[in-house]
């Protein structure tokens, strides 16, 4: 389709260009200086965008991410490949004792989603069906691990013992359970995330400070994952990270059943039946929406943000709490000039600048416009894809962007805004 006043072919070029200057050579740098290294959910979201590129490439963007899979089927977060001295916290700092560097958390597990896009759309499909069904084994290990790392009570549902594993950062969500997480012991040490962005865009010192706490207490752990758990003072259940999680094995589920293997199908249908079936205790209804539940509180977190708008993407069509959340997502719509806020504006605590707490993201519009056309919406999903061009066309590829004004924020040439780009594209 064409958009009026938008140079489709320009973005094109453009978002290509990026995609290319952040290749280090299988792998793709989030942005140059900010994020030196290859980031989990990054690499698998990037993969859509390279997929309209150069499959092969796309594929390989996922298998050196997964080539670092640990034992105990973690994915980790960050694979350091290289040495680099603009990031903070580096490999000394996580000490996981892996021949390649990781960190020793997870990210939101997109991956079975992401490959299940590269499969349907494959155009090489002789080429693209084997290679995926190499990976199916370990996407199913890796959602094995979080079954009993992070749901060692078999409630259904996963919590998060960093805030860096819900991708969302500094999340309003993550606040209280943070408050609880101390600060003594940690040192002394320099962030470099704020000599590349202003700081009013970046979490603050306080919230760094309890970041590296729960590090520190990890490493003293040995990261031995089975006991991080229940050692962890922060314990959160994020309907946006568990959506993902439900609707990657709902997909992983309908890969292996096309690719001749029924016992991961299986064992993928089971574990998204039960989450599916554990999520309505996360339905906030003074919100209207999901909330996240503090599992170390025992409570139910009063924040409006975009997590609670996720399961979208993993309810079955037709569920009951669809329409609710289809109309959160135009009421935020009508409440910005750009959607979709990372948190409700109406809160007292929306921060339009600051990284999660306002700021809308291309990917999470990606994730948000799938769940929207799930439910039937495709003309709401196109609208978002639409003004995501829009919004890249006038402000440039930054990393994350101001929902009222529309302008720039954070990294600059980020690759997973380029590879959304490239998504929305197909989409508008
Ligand atoms: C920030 C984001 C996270 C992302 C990473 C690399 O930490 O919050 O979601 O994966 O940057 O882009």
């Amino acid at each position: 389709m064409t958009n009026p006043g938008i140079d489709e072919d320009r973005l094109r070029t453009e978002a290509r260009a990026i995609l290319r200057e952040n290749d280090l050579g299988g792998y793709t740098i989030p942005t140059k200086g900010l994020y030196p290294f290859q980031w989990n959910w990054d690499s698998c979201l990037v993969a859509l965008g390279l997929a309209h590129v150069d499959e092969d490439r796309a594929l390989t963007e996922i298998e050196t991410l997964v080539a670092h899979q640990w034992p105990d089927g973690m994915i980790p977060h960050i694979v350091f490949h290289a040495d680099h001295e603009s990031y903070f916290p580096g490999p000394d700092v996580w000490g996981t004792a892996r021949a390649t560097p990781t960190s020793g958390i997870t990210q939101p597990p997109v991956l079975g989603y992401a490959l299940r896009r590269l499969l349907d759309g494959a155009r090489d499909r002789a080429m693209v069906a084997p290679r995926v069904a190499a990976l199916l084994p370990k996407v199913a290990a890796w959602h094995r691990w979080f079954a009993s790392a992070r749901d060692p009570e078999a409630t259904g549902l996963v919590a998060i013992l960093h805030p860096w594993e819900s991708g969302r950062d500094n999340a309003i969500d993550w606040d209280d359970a943070l408050a609880r997480v101390p600060t003594d012991g940690i040192g002394s040490y320099v962030r470099r995330d704020t000599t590349h962005v202003d700081a009013a865009q970046r979490p603050t010192k306080e919230e760094y400070d309890r970041y590296l706490w729960l590090v520190q207490r990890f490493r003293r752990l040995g990261w031995n994952q089975a006991a991080l758990h229940d050692a962890s003072p922060f314990r959160v259940v994020d309907p946006g990270f568990n959506a993902i999680l439900i609707r990657s094995a709902e997909d992983l589920a309908a890969m292996a059943r096309a690719l001749g293997a029924p016992e991961i199908a299986a064992e993928a249908e089971g574990q998204a039946g039960r989450g599916r079936a554990a999520l309505d205790g996360l339905w906030h209804e003074g919100l209207g929406q999901y909330a996240a539940f503090d599992r170390a509180a025992g409570t139910l977190v009063e924040s409006a943000s975009i997590g609670g708008l996720l399961p979208l993407m993993a309810l079955e069509p037709g569920h009951p709490r669809a329409d609710a959340l289809v109309g959160r997502v135009a009421g935020l719509r009508s409440a910005v000039r750009h959607p979709v806020p990372s948190h409700d504006p109406a809160d007292p605590r929306f921060d339009r600048l600051r990284y999660w707490r306002g700021p809308l993201w291309l990917i999470a519009n990606r994730l948000v416009a799938d769940g929207l056309g799930r439910h039937g919406r495709s003309d709401a999903a196109a609208d978002i894809a639409r003004d995501g061009l829009a919004l890249v066309a006038r402000s440039g590829f930054g990393e994350y962007f101001d929902p009222l004004d529309g302008r720039a924020l954070g990294g600059k040439r980020f690759s997973w805004t380029a590879a959304m780009v490239l998504e929305f594209l197909e989409m508008a």
